[in-house]
């Protein structure tokens, strides 16, 4: 098996990681596309990182055109973010720009759908009143919400605070980490991206499920098999 996997916001932390991690398991993992907004990230990563990129911006990109972008993928990974640069870029990267390349998988025929959303996202009651969280909530929740609505087999993962901490591979279970993130609430970009990387390569454990992540002491495997 050789997965061919587009990867949406793999400029980013945790899509860099990811990038490196599929990258370096050839065995399993085909040679991923970076879809970025820059002309100057296309250059990184096809000269520097040895990558396929398009210059795919998910807010100014039709779907047609994003669907022309990830034809002949075998999955596509949600891993973009407007990274707190105000409401609006909420609203059309988060939201609707999640929404434009779920569109765009169901377009291309490509089923396999890997969300990054965002811990405890269900609960209005956790983030309604955090200041600067409410519209990021808002819409996390809604893209959610409408990615589950589909007929994709989607993995949407929850993470905690994320870290630049190094990878521990290690998860705390799925079914305790709401409880659990009351007292611990990080999870390692590494850890995320290695995750993601295991959800790609199970999806019969990992299809069709909203899955929290925070670390922990489960070793993925273990992590995998319990959900
Ligand atoms: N921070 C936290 O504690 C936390 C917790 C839970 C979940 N999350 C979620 O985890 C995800 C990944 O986080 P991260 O730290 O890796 O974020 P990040 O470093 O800010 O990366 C987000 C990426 O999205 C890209 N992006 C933004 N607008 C785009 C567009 N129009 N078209 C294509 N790409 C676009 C950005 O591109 P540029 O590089 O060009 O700006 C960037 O590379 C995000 O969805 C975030 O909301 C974060």
């Amino acid at each position: 098996m050789s997965l061919k996997v587009a990867i949406v916001g793999a400029s980013g932390k945790v899509g860099t990681h990811l990038v490196k991690q599929l990258k370096a398991d050839s065995q399993h993992f085909a040679t991923p596309l970076a879809l970025v907004r820059t002309a100057e990230q296309v250059e990184h990563w096809k000269k520097v990182a040895g990558i396929d990129a398009t210059l795919t911006s998910i807010e100014t990109a039709t779907v047609p055109e994003i669907t022309a972008a990830i034809k002949g993928y075998d999955a596509v990974v949600f891993a973009a973010g407007a990274g707190g640069k105000g409401v609006e870029r909420i609203f059309t990267v988060d939201l609707d720009g999640c929404l434009k390349v779920a569109e765009a998988c169901e377009a291309a025929g490509i089923s396999r759908f890997v969300l990054v959303s965002a811990i405890m996202a269900e609960k209005r009651e956790f983030w309604w009143d955090i200041p600067g969280l409410r519209e990021y909530y808002i819409a996390k929740r809604s893209a959610d919400r409408e990615v589950r609505c589909t007929k994709l087999d989607y993995t949407i993962i929850q993470p905690g605070w994320l870290t630049d901490d190094a990878s521990t591979g290690k998860f705390v279970k799925a079914s305790d980490a709401e409880r659990v993130f009351a007292q611990s609430r990080e999870i390692a970009r590494a850890d995320v991206a290695l995750f993601i990387k295991e959800a790609l390569l199970h999806p019969k454990e990992a299809g069709r499920k909203t899955i929290p992540l925070i670390n922990g002491s489960e070793p993925v495997a273990q992590f995998l098999s319990e959900l």
